[in-house]
């Protein structure tokens, strides 16, 4: 162990991010602006941990300007998190805006403006409309395409002159992959040509909505927010390479490549059709891709992925899903977060950035999410009541630190920044482990309190300095 110091560029995002919907609540949210995770939610209440959820989250809505404050305090560059689309239309195929909704998101953004944090807005995360989702089967529909375009054009004709960087989506994999591959969530429906008819709509609302920005000439960049996972194979032998390569096919190129590059790798789409699995799009929509790439990535990193060769046979009626061609790898002797149950390996962030620098054109990028959960902080209170979170601060240092090694070898990294500002709500883990600098307190009508990595993250921030103990093996 030796102590390091690494200088942090007065340009680098150190910020933190979040959701609307794992922070605001239902307060003001009228009949028919349920998402897609509220009515996950409240048709499988029982999977959620202790029946906590969206209804309430943080109570962000009626609590945002004491937020802001915090995020001032804390030392925040930049906060991210998502508009609603659900709540923020009274009728998704019209476009009519909820003004009520809409003015909460006035006053919010207006707020972090005045306090010199820079907001960064995602169109979707996961809240995409339960109307859309019943009635068009969600992102199925190309109609779904159409209706995301409008919603871009309604947020970006309100909001263009006060926010210039722009999500499209939060990890555009996850929903899909959930329901349709791994059949893990409500609905439970198994079906591997619908999951990637999402993911091929996901590319082209992205590409769409770049063009619309484009064309319309406003200020700023519209990029997306992936979760490619750094998947290492078990050993360097062919078979197991290949487990790993096929992995990055399906889980991460699907995205990285038509967003970056413009085209599905071929590789992937031959697969595909080996595997029976229809997917409907036209040359005009692969043209759209093509022509409209990101002006640049948000990666969220929390683990290494790794993965071996198959050794079990594939029974012939289960449908076709990737893991035909890897089975998971746990490295033995691997570091955990026993709370989550991933492994920690913080050289993931400096493997991503140097494939993002040699095989995606070095596009600019940043860490959008990276972040430790942690079960029963409340035992790591001290006499004043603050949470010692020292497991905080070491992970975020030692990501940091690979974050900033990355940037000094070439990386076109922006920043990094925490998941997340607040606890809050996960999908089904809820409030189980809690991730914020600031500890939101359900026994106390979710008061906030600064943790102590708030006071260490705003030091940062002052000091453009990261000083942290390391092992000496980590470069
Ligand atoms: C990311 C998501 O996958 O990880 C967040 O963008 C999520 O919405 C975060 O909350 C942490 O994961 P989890 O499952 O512990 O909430």
């Amino acid at each position: 162990m030796s102590q390091k110091s690494i200088t942090i560029p007065q340009d680098f995002i150190l910020g933190a991010a979040s959701s609307a919907w794992q922070t605001e609540g239902w307060s003001g949210k009228k009949e028919g602006q349920d998402s897609y995770m509220d009515i996950w939610y409240k048709n499988d209440r029982h999977v959620w941990h202790e029946g906590y959820g969206p209804a309430v989250a943080t109570d962000l809505y009626n609590r945002y300007r004491e937020e802001v404050a915090l995020m001032k305090q804390a030392g925040l560059t930049h906060y991210r998190t998502s508009i609603n689309w659900s709540r923020f239309f009274t009728d998704y195929e019209k476009g009519v805006v909820d003004e009520e909704y809409a003015r909460y998101y006035d006053n919010f953004i207006d707020e972090m403006l005045a306090a010199g944090i820079e907001p960064m807005i995602c169109l979707e995360h996961y809240e995409l409309p339960a109307y859309l989702f019943e009635n068009y089967g969600g992102w199925a529909s190309k109609k779904v395409v159409e209706l995301f375009a409008l919603y871009a054009e309604k947020v970006f004709e309100r909001y263009h002159h006060k926010v210039s960087r722009w999500f499209t989506f939060n990890e555009p994999i996850v929903v899909q992959t959930r329901v349709y591959l791994d059949a893990l969530r409500w609905p439970y429906e198994q079906n591997t040509s619908t999951w990637m008819q999402w993911n091929h709509h996901k590319n082209l609302a992205t590409a769409k909505v770049v063009k619309l920005f484009r064309e319309k000439g406003y200020t700023g960049s519209v990029g997306a927010i992936l979760n490619p996972e750094v998947t290492y194979p078990r050993s360097s032998a062919p078979h197991d390479v290949k487990a790993a390569e096929i992995y990055d096919l399906f889980y991460n190129r699907v995205f990285l490549d038509p967003m970056v590059h413009g085209r599905y790798p071929q590789a992937l789409v031959a697969l595909l059709e080996q595997h029976g699995v229809q997917w409907d799009y036209s040359a005009d929509e692969l043209a759209l891709i093509r022509d409209n790439t990101v002006d640049e990535l948000g990666i969220n990193l929390y683990y290494p992925h790794r993965v071996k060769a198959p050794s079990r046979a594939w029974n012939p009626q289960t449908p076709f899903h990737p893991a035909y061609y890897y089975e998971p790898f746990e490295l033995p002797g691997r570091r955990m977060n026993k709370s989550r149950g991933w492994e920690i390996y913080p050289r993931i962030i400096y493997d991503m950035a140097m494939r993002i620098k040699n095989d995606y054109r070095n596009i600019p990028w940043f860490i959008a999410e990276s972040g430790m959960g942690i079960e029963n902080e409340g035992q790591f209170r001290n006499a004043e009541g603050v949470i010692q979170d020292d497991y905080r601060i070491g992970f975020i240092s030692e990501h940091l630190y690979q974050t900033l090694l990355a940037r000094e070898a070439g990386a076109n990294c922006q920043g990094y920044m925490l998941w997340a500002f607040t606890d809050n709500v996960s999908p089904m883990n809820a409030f189980k482990n809690r991730y914020g600098l600031i500890e939101i307190d359900l026994q106390n009508n979710r008061a906030r309190r600064a943790k102590k990595s708030a006071g260490w993250y705003r030091a940062l921030r002052e000091t453009r300095t990261l000083t942290l103990n390391i092992d000496d093996d980590w470069k």
